[in-house]
């Protein structure tokens, strides 16, 4: 039976049987593509491969998989131990956030081996990245530049010189033979990371992917990449600040739950070895309107500022401004303090920034938004030795989230020495702090103190 062709668009990535003058999902003009050949059937077609075995589950896995250390230190927890030899990883995050830097510093950090590192640049020439190279006090032989964008040139490279691991920054600059579309369409991205994947497999070699994220969060267009590659890596931060995070959003070889952070700064990513106290540095407490939120990132606790603002508003639809937590949340917690409490945010413009670039998406932090916008409402600090964690309902129950005892200890290291909790997580924390168990939002109320009433 004969394949039926099949054609992208390479705006939208949207898929047809058939090839037309515009594409019937985005409406884009001239933008369909057929498809490359699927991964593998071209190149290895006559290599006919011996017919699968089955093998039993408890058998499959008797030794662990080999890993390859790298650095910065953070990178190999959220790989889950290292590289894995012949893995095809993907680094995405947007333009500017640190990805190239990153991977530099990890090719710097395997040179102790006796391979070289492959770093293939189609986006710097390599004078560019040596002076980034320079900066980062990364003088290393072993780390190779190569300027090319033809991947079938990069694979003969990688035959001759045979590297412990292969850059390639960015996927979206390389084109493969055969595929006559722009480079960094989706046909091209498709068959540029086969080819990498192909590679990688045959010869054992981890390659490093790097994907550029555009705005509305898609690696070249659709997330084409993801289901492909064995472990994605995410790189997320704020223009402006220096805290980058690193997590994984798949991997086959290790959970997702590792987050590691790491300041951008003059020399390079460092890493930040104490976040929670990093995050609480510059933080004034006894603030009205501020708040210590204990929320758990990957499998650690953290503890981070939750602040907000309310002023009477001049505007017919007051402003919701939200940094750091989803404006659906907020809106929710909102209603839940007009309904439940009376406070009428109504006529009110609100501002909440969780402090830092981050955006905890974890229901743990809802208690400590409540009481950050009640004590900015109220315009009556918060106790500075407070730390909150909980989910609010939306009858303004304060619902237990789990990990109690961690985030109790996190936050007792930390000097704080009284701790806001849903009354269901109580049991089996003892950490020799006071503890106090929220039932109702309306508990907040309690917890405010005077020392701000009057002020402003
Ligand atoms: P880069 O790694 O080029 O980002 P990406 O590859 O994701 O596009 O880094 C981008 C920014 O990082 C750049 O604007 C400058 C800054 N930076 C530092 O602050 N310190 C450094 O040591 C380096 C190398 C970059
Ligand atoms: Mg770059």
């Amino acid at each position: 039976m004969k394949e039926a062709r099949r054609f992208f668009c390479t705006e939208c990535g949207n898929e047809t049987s058939k090839w037309m003058g515009r594409c019937p999902a985005c409406g884009a003009w001239n933008s369909l593509a057929a498809a490359p050949a699927a991964p593998g059937k071209g190149a290895r077609k006559g290599a006919a491969r011996p017919p699968a075995e089955p093998v039993p589950v408890s058998g499959a896995a008797t030794r662990p998989e080999p890993r390859i250390p790298v650095g910065p230190e953070g990178l190999d927890r959220v790989l889950g131990g290292g590289l894995v030899p012949g893995s095809l990883v993907l680094l995405s995050g947007e333009p500017g956030i640190g990805k190239s830097t990153l991977l530099l510093q990890m090719a710097a950090s395997l040179q102790e081996r006796d391979r070289p590192v492959l770093v293939v640049s189609g986006e710097e020439s390599p004078r560019q990245v040596a002076l980034r190279a320079r900066r980062l006090g990364i003088a290393s032989e072993r780390v190779l530049l190569l300027p090319e964008t033809s991947t079938e040139g990069v694979i003969d490279r990688i035959a001759q010189v045979d590297p412990a691991c292969v850059v390639v920054d960015s996927v979206q600059t390389m084109t493969a033979a055969g595929v006559d579309s722009a480079a960094g369409s989706v046909s091209q991205v498709r068959a540029v990371a086969a080819l990498f994947q192909e590679v990688a497999k045959s010869r054992g070699t981890p390659v490093v992917l790097v994907g550029h994220v555009t705005k509305d969060g898609q690696v070249a267009g659709p997330k084409l990449l993801e289901h492909l590659v064995d472990v994605v890596l995410t790189m997320e931060g704020e223009p402006g600040h220096e805290l980058r995070l690193l997590r994984a959003t798949k991997n086959r070889f290790g959970t997702v739950a590792e987050l590691a952070l790491f300041s951008m700064t003059g020399s390079g990513l460092e890493p930040v070895r104490n976040p929670s106290a990093w995050l609480l540095e510059d933080r004034q407490a006894g603030a009205p309107g501020s708040a210590v939120a204990v929320t758990v990132e990957g499998t650690a606790p953290l503890l981070v500022e939750v602040q907000a603002l309310t002023v009477a508003s001049q505007l017919a639809s007051p402003r919701r401004v939200a940094r750091g937590v989803e404006p659906g949340r907020l809106a929710l917690l909102l209603a839940v303090l007009e309904r439940r409490l009376g406070l009428g945010f109504g006529d009110r413009d609100v501002f909440v920034n969780v402090v830092g670039g981050l955006a905890p998406r974890e229901p743990g932090m809802d208690l400590a938004v409540a009481a950050a916008l009640v004590s900015a409402f109220m315009d009556r600090p918060l106790p500075p030795s407070l730390a909150l964690f909980g989910e609010v309902g939306l009858l303004g129950e304060v619902r237990g989230v789990g990990r109690a005892p961690e985030r109790v200890r996190e936050a007792a290291a930390l000097g704080f020495g009284r701790i806001a909790l849903p009354a269901r997580d109580r049991d089996g924390v003892n950490e020799g702090v006071v503890l106090l168990p929220q039932r109702h939002v309306g508990d907040l109320l309690t917890l405010l103190g005077d020392d701000g009433a009057g002020i402003g």
